[in-house]
């Protein structure tokens, strides 16, 4: 569904993507682990066309995107949930997630999606008039994922949805992103530092070290091989 060929990106004199290549297999999940500043958000923020490349090519269900404006990327259904959730602080949960389907003009279809989506975050629906900044950072994280599925992906990319989260609702969070897979059948590409439970959900794995891919391999590889154990799962 999507395929990235050596990609690289430069901020500057600073190259942080160097030749990256990952396949992302229709209705998988796919996980990109790294440390700090190895460049998984910047993979991310090139493939939305956040981030200019300097090189390479982006594939997404066979057609070139390498050159395509954020907004034409999303309406083809490639969704980015980025770093740090990015939600409108001072609207409601409500008003944050019909932003997420402003590209589309099916408008009869959200009641029926909406109510998924409480479905699967049942929180949401709760505090659908509430001002999104209020809420807490799991929920905010709910409400980035919710707000992205509005856009009718057909594949979505979480930039470290675990991040700052509390481990109890971090397996929550993970249980969901299973759901979203299995359940609407959605291709996901998931950023994470928490390599245990990234790798424990998704099918493939690559492993990202200063701007370039190290490993790549099934996640119940990635789980036994020594550099994974010894620098991503604590040993
Ligand atoms: N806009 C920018 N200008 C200059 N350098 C940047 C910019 N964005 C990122 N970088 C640099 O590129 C490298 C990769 O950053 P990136 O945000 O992709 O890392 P990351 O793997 O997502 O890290 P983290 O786990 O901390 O989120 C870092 O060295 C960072 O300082
Ligand atoms: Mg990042």
């Amino acid at each position: 569904m999507l395929q990235i060929r050596d990609l690289n990106v430069n901020y500057g004199a600073i190259t942080a993507l160097h030749g990256v290549s990952i396949d992302v297999p229709k209705g998988s999940i796919v996980t990109l682990i790294g440390a700090n500043g190895a460049g998984k958000s910047t993979t991310l923020r090139a493939i939305s066309g956040i981030a200019r490349t300097g090189g390479g090519s982006i594939r997404f269900d066979g057609e070139d995107i390498t050159r395509l404006p954020p907004h034409r990327i999303v309406e083809r259904g490639l969704c980015h949930v980025p770093e740090g959730r990015m939600i409108f602080a001072n609207l409601t949960v409500r008003e944050n997630l019909l932003l997420g389907a402003y590209r589309r003009n099916d408008k009869a279809a959200f009641p029926a999606e909406l109510d998924y989506i409480f479905g699967i975050f049942p929180r949401l629906k709760e505090r659908l008039g509430q001002s999104a900044g209020t809420l807490s950072g799991g929920e905010q994280q709910m409400l980035a994922i919710g707000r992205a599925l509005m856009s009718k992906p057909r594949c979505l990319m979480l930039d470290e949805p675990s991040l700052g989260i509390a481990p109890l609702l971090v397996k929550t969070i993970f249980e969901k992103i299973v759901e979203v897979n299995r359940n609407l059948g959605i291709t996901i590409l998931l950023v994470e530092q928490n390599a245990n439970l990234a790798l424990e959900i998704s099918h493939t794995g690559y492993v990202l070290e200063t701007g370039r891919i190290i490993l790549a391999d099934t996640c119940a590889n990635l789980r036994e091989d020594p550099k994974v154990k010894e620098c991503y799962l604590g040993g």
